[in-house]
């Protein structure tokens, strides 16, 4: 059974996903909304699909049976709101809200209408995590102790635009910083403290963050997100056994773990080779694919969340970024 999709938005991240869903296997785009019909039309003549000039109408067709939410994120919940009411089953960008009062609210408005909804945190679909994720579990690679992850990049650009404009939900926190938290809650479990700093703009807006965590067995995350600098991208697991390395930890191309020698010291180096972690599945297209496919499976098995990104895992993210916000004192506009 093929999964027909309606994309609501037609900007950057809606083409890039459209991208990946003409490569994922019983996936069809059978529409897009914009709030301009010209938009709409462009994007159609590239990726396909029926072509609308509202949102609304969007959903009012009976061809779509589950709506990608790719606006920011100011507007996912009266989106989303759109598309649950319609009868749609909801795959949300992240984050899905500004904060979680409003997150429960649109957990609560897809239990109402008996309606799928996930988060589109494509880095838990993605199956190198996952193999990470399951080695970690079996503690094959040793007891996590540390976890490093930075995600940022530099941006420029108009204030007016959703990356630096407060009204649209700009956030290096919500952006990018969702990132770290959500690798180390996939890896760690949900954190029991957090401690943040930040730099903020004039307009008041968190462009550089630095959080430290405490997880469940006493574990110990640093964490950052940048709007003002190039960072790597990467992250890395220290574990009593020996150190676990991802580069674009995002959406990693592989897991590398170095073990060390029982016994060793500081000088004395590994115990020689390094073990690759692959995912078991292929990514699909650049990974966006393989939160597509999630999506599709769920679906067909008559899922209301998936395991991969449970409504509760979305939840505590929120709940930690209200946190941090709260700590740093960044508010959004009312
Ligand atoms: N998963 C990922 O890897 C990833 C990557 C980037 C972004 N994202 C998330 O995806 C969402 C969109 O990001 P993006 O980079 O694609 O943003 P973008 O390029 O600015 O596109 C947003 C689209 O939302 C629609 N929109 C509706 N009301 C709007 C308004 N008042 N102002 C601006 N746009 C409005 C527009 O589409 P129409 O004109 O067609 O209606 C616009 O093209 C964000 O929540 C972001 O966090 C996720």
């Amino acid at each position: 059974m093929t999964t027909r999709w309606g994309i609501l938005a037609t900007g950057k991240i809606a083409q890039t996903f459209a991208r990946d869903l003409a490569v994922t296997p019983d996936a069809e785009l059978v529409a897009v909304g914009s709030r301009r019909l010209a938009s709409a039309e462009a994007f159609a003549a590239e990726h396909g699909g029926t072509p609308y000039g509202s949102y609304e109408e969007l959903v009012a067709d009976p061809a779509v049976d589950v709506v990608y939410i790719a606006t920011p994120h100011a507007f996912h919940l009266d989106n989303a709101r759109l598309c649950l009411e319609a009868g749609k089953h909801v795959l949300c960008e992240k984050p899905v809200t500004l904060d979680l009062a409003d997150a429960e609210e649109m957990v609560r408005l897809a239990a109402e209408h008996d309606r799928f909804l996930m988060e589109a945190m494509w880095t838990a679909c993605h199956p190198v995590v996952r193999a990470l994720q399951a080695r970690l579990r079996s503690g094959e690679l040793g007891t996590p102790r540390h976890l490093h992850a930075e995600l940022g990049f530099r941006v420029d650009g108009s204030p007016e635009g959703r990356m630096l404009n407060p009204a649209l939900g700009a956030s290096a926190l919500l952006d990018m910083g969702i990132y770290p938290l959500t690798f180390a809650h996939l890896m760690l479990g949900p954190a029991e403290r957090l401690r943040a700093t930040a730099d903020r703009s004039e307009g008041g807006i968190d462009l550089d963050v630095a959080i430290a965590g405490r997880y469940p067995g006493g574990v110990l995350a640093t964490m950052t997100a940048s709007m003002t600098s190039w960072s790597s991208r990467s992250a890395s697991i220290a574990t009593d056994r020996g150190r676990i390395h991802l580069d674009d930890f995002h959406h990693p191309a592989r897991a590398v773990f170095t073990p060390y020698a029982e016994g060793g010291s500081n000088d004395t180096v590994e115990r020689g080779g390094t073990l690759e972690i692959l995912g078991e599945e292929p990514v699909v297209g650049r990974g966006y694919g393989n939160e597509i496919a999630e999506v599709g499976r769920c679906l067909r098995a008559g899922l209301r969340e998936s395991p991969l990104v449970p409504h509760e895992q979305t939840l505590t993210i929120l709940r930690q970024m209200d946190d941090v916000r709260a700590q740093v004192g960044v508010e959004f506009p009312a």
